[in-house]
């Protein structure tokens, strides 16, 4: 079920199926669709500007493509634990068939930041250009309720900004989780132009911006570094590699669709490198724009694609389309994740590993209300008080580390049971694997010391539900993998 609704939701309208029942076959193309809907959002529209601004400068260019071979990796080793289940999910339903109850549980408390505190930080990014659309028509609303009371992503740098409760962040979110609750089946037809409409803005920011690209903006390509790591020169770029990772993710939608792709075998690897690499021409291509067009060090604000284009006489009507399309393409980010978390925890709790609430169905409406509910409340809490780079890192942290768990399990798949069926292997997996571990890893040490403290205290706080529920509750996996073809 998690499958095909996702999969309903997140591709482009034309290939949606009339009931709920997705039984046609994807070809390569919608599978790149599907991905690239999933992956555009606040990273490049947001975060962008604080990774050239804080870390790298232009070399953010660099970046883009050290996190997409990272992605890379760990989705060619997605795509092989995917097609080895005979029903789809997630990454959780995965690792419980074959990693057993822990593993099933760390990946799938991970994703509750890959899903939840993503979508409540893409709404924190998601408010900074709806603000800056008000603007466009004249509405300036009052700033304390514009913004997240907290600032400040470091150890040392958290300290309050006088902002009450980011209002708008939450508003969306409420809004979004109503249409869950009651199974709007316009929002999947809806999320299709949304899809569109973002990928529009991006291809003309590109179009239009490229001319207007000044040397002296790119130069020096690397800024010298200035003495601590993070700050400019090479640890700079991996520091920016750590923060471009977050644009990336949402490719995983691609190898979610695995049991639906026409010929898997060839079509998802297809779908997986056709979406991240048009994403990291994309990027790149933005990210030589934004630090072309402009003086970089001035990007790190909340609404930075249309700020840098506003300096430019030439391209000024571009503000308003950017804003629409990060207004309406940043909400499409925020849906699918709200929806995708929702139904990871509908399989956990129908596993047993968390209360049965979670996997109950409302009688009227034929959708998981409360899980919804409880995921629409705790990400409301989190995007009216933190910023979006707090949150976005935490994201990234913890979905690198899913992420090495998932190219370690391909590993030890292989060897205890190397005959089991795989519609998809992953290619060179002896080296796609480990460069996966490693890629991610070094992504994973350049975030920062803060970002690890949350993550320790993250993992606290699950393996105290675990211990205390889940490993009373949790029933074996449905799913076993038979080391037979
Ligand atoms: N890749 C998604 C975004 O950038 C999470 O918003």
């Amino acid at each position: 079920m998690a499958q095909a609704d996702l999969t309903e939701f997140i591709q482009p309208s034309a290939v949606i199926a009339e009931e709920h029942q997705l039984r046609r076959a994807l070809g390569p193309v919608n599978l790149i669709l599907i991905g690239i809907g999933a992956i555009i959002g606040a990273g490049i529209f947001v975060y962008t500007g604080t990774a050239a601004a804080q870390h790298a400068g232009p070399a953010v260019i660099l970046s883009f493509v050290i996190a997409g071979f990272g992605c890379l990796f760990a989705g060619l080793c997605y795509a092989e634990f995917a097609s080895m289940i005979p029903e789809s999910g997630s990454a959780y339903t995965y690792a419980y068939a074959t990693m057993g109850r822990f593993m099933a549980w760390f990946i799938g408390w991970n994703m509750v930041l890959e899903y939840l505190v993503s979508a409540a930080g893409v709404s924190s990014g998601w408010s900074g250009y709806f603000g800056s659309l008000l603007g466009d028509f004249g509405i300036h609303l009052p700033a304390a309720f514009m913004g997240p009371p907290i600032a400040g992503n470091g150890l040392g740098n958290m300290h309050l900004t006088g902002a009450i409760i980011n209002v708008p962040a939450v508003a969306l979110i409420v809004l979004l989780t109503t249409f869950l609750v009651v199974g709007v089946k316009e929002t999947a037809r809806f999320n299709g132009i949304m899809v569109m409409l973002k990928v529009a803005i991006v291809v003309a920011v590109i179009v239009f911006g490229l001319s207007y690209v000044r040397m002296e903006h790119l130069t020096p390509f690397i800024p010298p570094n200035e003495g601590h790591f993070g700050k400019f020169g090479f640890s700079g770029i991996l520091a920016a590699s750590g923060v471009a990772f977050f644009a990336y993710l949402g490719f995983e939608a691609v190898s979610v669709a695995a049991q639906e792709a026409r010929d898997p075998r060839r079509d998802i690897p297809i779908g997986i490198l056709g979406s991240l690499g048009i994403c990291t021409v994309l990027y790149m291509l933005m990210a030589v724009v934004m630090t072309g067009i402009t003086d970089w060090r001035t990007l790190d604000v909340p609404s930075p694609v249309s700020f840098a284009v506003s300096k430019i006489d030439g391209l000024k009507w571009l503000v308003t389309p950017i804003n629409i399309g990060a207004v309406v393409g940043l909400a499409s980010v925020v849906f699918v994740s709200l929806y995708g978390q929702s139904r990871v925890f509908f399989s956990m709790a129908r596993d047993g590993f968390l209360w049965p609430q979670f996997a109950s169905v409302h009688k009227q409406f034929h959708t998981p209300a409360y899980g919804t509910i409880v995921v629409g409340t705790f990400a409301a809490l989190l995007a009216a008080l933190f910023p979006f780079d707090v949150l976005a890192d935490l994201v990234s942290i913890g979905t690198l580390a899913a992420f090495i768990a998932v190219c370690a399990g391909i590993l030890i798949l292989r060897v205890t049971t190397p005959k089991a069926r795989r519609q998809f292997r992953t290619p060179y997996v002896w080296f796609t694997a480990p460069a996966g571990i490693f890629v991610c890893g070094v992504m994973m040490i350049s975030l920062g010391w803060a970002t690890w403290i949350r993550l320790v205290i993250w993992t606290a706080i699950g393996l105290a539900i675990y211990f205390a529920y889940g490993i009373k509750h949790a029933a074996p996996s449905k799913w076993k993998v038979a080391n037979e073809a």
